[in-house]
């Protein structure tokens, strides 16, 4: 009997054999979005081949989609101004927030890639198609030196930069029981986040603070608006990740999702400490002389004060859940109408990060975000201890 149970037939071998081509050459096909999946880890597909509840997959698909859109754009940082970035004013303007920015820019890209490609590759493995929007990889990139010449997902020449989070997180209000509007922190519209081209922007020059000139000044609001705009995705990136895993159903799925929520967290607090350095002294005061984008000192008058100072980065405890429990430190908002998947979908929208993206591309988007709102918990037994 023992004997029997540890012996393959040929057949069985066979079949497995095929089933193993099978999946090499259906993940072939994946190796732009960087999904590839050890023998190990096929193996062990083999061994969980329960299907996810659908809800699951739809919470998990539109991750990977937000994922694969965070990728996009940290490239595109980390090209100009990470750690081995080609753009040295860039550099030497994000270092004026805190000298680490290099080395954090490219370590946070390092974490989104890995975020896209471990989610997709999870779906694989539970016998799901995975995410790609390369067909979308059209957008153009910046002709400043150092970012390489490739077709791209997201745009970040000319965004609106939503910073009423900063104001929120430092308020006793939740928006989730009705607290706000939120004032913004800085006004920040159809700015760009990385240098256009080096007409504008020279990448050899300095970088003093306060900028000395026109085009220092035009680059140090380039790189205050870099600070604000990681900080402002990340925000929104710990919110709907919170509110999505409210209606997953397998204990798998949550350990995954909320694995990578306290990434994006950890992200966001330290990009708010960031994002502060450019409207505190010695920095304060940077005005973009092409747009009028301002970087005002926020804490002196009329700004300064709970609302608006810099060093209060960690959540102020709000209402939470009902008026009646005690203010409670926590991430927020965190229901669907303030923090579900298309809300979020329509303000990262809203925020021009897609611009010159077709019709195609933002319903794509919004049907991966429409199936992941609608997903709801189900009794699903997957003890993952
Ligand atoms: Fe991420």
């Amino acid at each position: 009997m023992k004997q029997e149970s540890v012996q393959s037939q040929p057949g069985d071998l066979d079949t497995r054999w095929h089933d193993v081509i099978k999946r090499r050459s259906f993940l072939a096909g994946l190796s732009a979005s960087g999904v590839a999946l050890s023998a190990r880890e096929l193996a062990a597909r083999d061994k969980d081949d329960r299907r996810l509840p659908k809800g699951d997959v739809a919470v998990i698909k539109f991750l990977a989609a937000a994922e694969l859109v965070e990728s996009d754009f940290w490239q595109q940082y980390n090209e100009l101004g990470g750690v081995h970035g080609g753009n040295p004013a860039y550099q030497l303007a994000l270092q004026n927030l805190d000298s680490d920015m290099p080395q954090y820019i490219s370590d946070n890209t390092d974490d989104e890639m890995s975020h896209a490609a471990f989610l997709n590759a999870y779906l694989v493995s539970k016998g799901e198609t995975p995410v790609n929007l390369d067909a979308f990889r059209t957008l153009p990139s910046s002709q400043a030196t150092g970012a390489k010449q490739i077709g791209r997902l997201t745009n970040l020449m000319n965004l609106t930069v939503d910073t009423s989070w900063y104001t929120q997180y430092r308020s006793t209000q939740n928006p989730d029981l009705g607290g706000g509007p939120f004032p913004q922190a800085v006004h920040i519209v159809n700015q760009p986040s990385i240098p256009l081209d080096d007409a504008d922007t020279p990448p050899d020059q300095k970088q003093p603070v306060p900028p000395a000139n026109h085009r220092q000044r035009r680059m140090q609001a380039i790189a205050n608006t870099a600070g604000f705009h990681f900080a402002t995705f990340d925000q929104k990136g710990s919110s709907v990740y919170t509110n999505l895993i409210l209606n997953v159903s397998s204990r798998q799925v949550l350990r995954v999702l909320v694995s990578i929520l306290g990434v994006e967290v950890d992200h966001f607090a330290v990009w708010h400490d960031k994002a502060g350095n450019a409207v505190s002294q010695p920095l304060a005061g940077v005005t973009d002389p092409e747009t009028g984008v301002r970087f005002p000192d926020l804490n002196s008058p009329p700004f300064g004060g709970e609302e608006f100072q810099t060093n209060l980065i960690f959540p102020e405890p709000c209402a939470f859940i009902t008026r009646h429990f005690p203010a409670c430190s926590v991430i927020r908002p965190s229901l669907r109408r303030n923090a579900g998947a298309v809300v979020t979908a329509t303000a990262i929208a809203n925020s021009q990060l897609f611009l010159g993206q077709p019709q195609e591309f933002f319903d794509a988007v919004i049907a991966l975000a429409k199936a992941a709102d609608a997903a709801r918990r189900e009794p699903f037994d997957d003890d993952d201890d």
